[in-house]
């Protein structure tokens, strides 16, 4: 009888892994596929004015349905840094322009723009008056 061999991906846990993880948790191993997040790297732009220091910073966020870059941001301050400065909600609709910044070179609103399905973007201050990281002078 001939050997049969099955390949499977190895990034993703095995069904029997799942089926462990399950009995554990008292949870189903489909509950568990389901659970598994997805998550976008965000690569920030930061200014500090106090050091006259500018750096790229990365953070692993997990994608949340209907997640704006706004929220993306929000989570990064409410979970990640809370140093890391941007303009928050204004009108929160895309009509007052306060939030503006760069996603991969182009300006965009983050309160109106969804972060879609990107894996990894880098978020820039739309302006050459930098105040710090992410917020610009609008004088
Ligand atoms: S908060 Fe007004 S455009 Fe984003």
């Amino acid at each position: 009888m001939k050997a049969m061999t099955v390949e499977r991906d190895a990034t993703r846990p095995c069904h029997a892994c799942l089926a462990r993880a399950a009995e554990v948790k008292g949870k189903t191993p489909i509950d568990e596929v389901t659970a598994m997040e997805e998550f976008i790297q965000a690569r920030i732009a930061r200014y500090s004015p106090d050091e006259h220091k500018k750096w790229i910073e990365e953070f692993k966020v997990p994608l949340s349905t209907g997640m704006t870059f706004q929220t993306l941001l929000r989570y990064i301050y409410e979970n990640m840094d809370p140093t890391l400065s941007f303009r928050d909600y204004r009108c929160g609709r895309g009509s007052c322009n306060t939030c503006r910044i760069k996603v991969d070179g182009k300006a965009i609103k983050p309160c109106a723009t969804p972060v879609g399905s990107a894996k990894e973007v880098l978020l820039e201050p739309a302006g050459t008056k930098v105040i710090k990281d992410l917020v610009i002078s609008y004088d």
